[in-house]
């Protein structure tokens, strides 16, 4: 090892760790070497350039609450988050896009055709479609848990100083015997990620925005099928083609329409004048 160089170090490194030869872990552990020993070799990182990384992350580690998740903010708008989502879709199955930082495990259950808005201004938009099977198969009993903004770009989470529940506008729906789901809420717009802390300093060193395409999301869950974490966008709104944490696909690009008189609606407990309809296709497991 003293005869060790710019070349020889990587395979040193590698070597120092005695893990289990075949294992998940060797893998993933010798192939980030190799990549990060390329990467600081190819650039020629400087000392004042590797401080600064380390530097940046020490920030990111400062700002970081259990409510605030800076190295997560860091995935989504570098596209990590959104490759892991890309990699780990299915074919056939809805594709997956970010969690983000505001889900809740617990939120409230609510009948099918129940509003979530809670009497908040906006638009009241009706929500339906179909959990089903790549096959087409209706999934009865598959649980959609899902989340989103008020119609100023707001998660109520995020305002509970000023009083708001943090569990307002977010809800648990089971399908019935025909896989389908609906419910209306407020229709929500488009918001900024927190550009307060470092990956603000990051985008704004890139000269990049920090806004979201509103959208609603949804982790959708069935006994015997992988569960999908997912989100809705609607056509014509803003940042669908540069979405900050690159969270859009054209597959989960859904038709927003006013409602019409002569529309056949399913029974909601507020009366709807916006719509739209996103079907959920989920893969078995395994
Ligand atoms: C969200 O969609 O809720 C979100 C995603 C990334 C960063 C912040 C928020
Ligand atoms: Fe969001």
């Amino acid at each position: 090892m003293r005869d060790i160089n710019q070349f020889t170090i990587t395979e040193a490194v590698k070597q120092s760790f005695k893990t289990e030869e075949g294992s998940r872990l060797k893998f993933l552990l010798e192939t980030f070497i190799d990549h990060l020993h390329d990467y600081t070799r190819e650039v020629n990182l400087t000392h004042e350039e590797w401080m600064g990384i380390l530097m940046f992350l020490y920030d990111c580690g400062k700002i970081s609450t259990p409510e605030r998740h800076e190295f997560i903010l860091l995935s989504d708008v570098l596209g990590f988050s959104a490759l892991v989502d890309m990699i780990n879709t299915r074919g056939g199955q809805t594709e997956g896009s970010n969690l983000g930082p505001f889900y809740l495990d617990d939120a409230p259950r609510f009948a099918l055709g129940g509003d979530l808005g809670g009497g908040r201004d906006g638009a009241v938009l009706l929500v339906q479609g179909q959990v089903r099977d790549s096959l087409g198969n209706p999934i009865a009993g598959a649980v959609i848990d899902t989340w989103q903004t008020d119609s100023a770009g707001t998660y109520p989470i995020q305002e509970q100083a000023s009083g708001q529940d943090k569990y307002d506008l977010r809800g648990i729906f089971t399908t019935g015997e025909d896989g389908k789901y609906w419910y209306t809420t407020v229709l929500p717009k488009p918001y900024t990620v927190p550009y307060d802390g470092p990956v603000g300093r990051l985008l704004r060193a890139g000269n990049r925005h920090a806004w979201r395409a509103s959208h609603l999301h949804y982790i959708v869950r069935a006994p015997g099928y992988r569960p999908i974490t997912t989100e809705l966008f609607f056509d014509n709104t803003d940042y669908l083609d540069n979405d900050a944490v690159f969270g859009v696909r054209r597959s989960l690009i859904t038709k927003l329409e006013p409602v019409k008189k002569t529309d056949s609606l399913p029974p909601t407990d507020k009366v709807p004048n916006a719509r739209c309809s996103f079907d959920f296709v989920l893969a078995p497991e395994g």
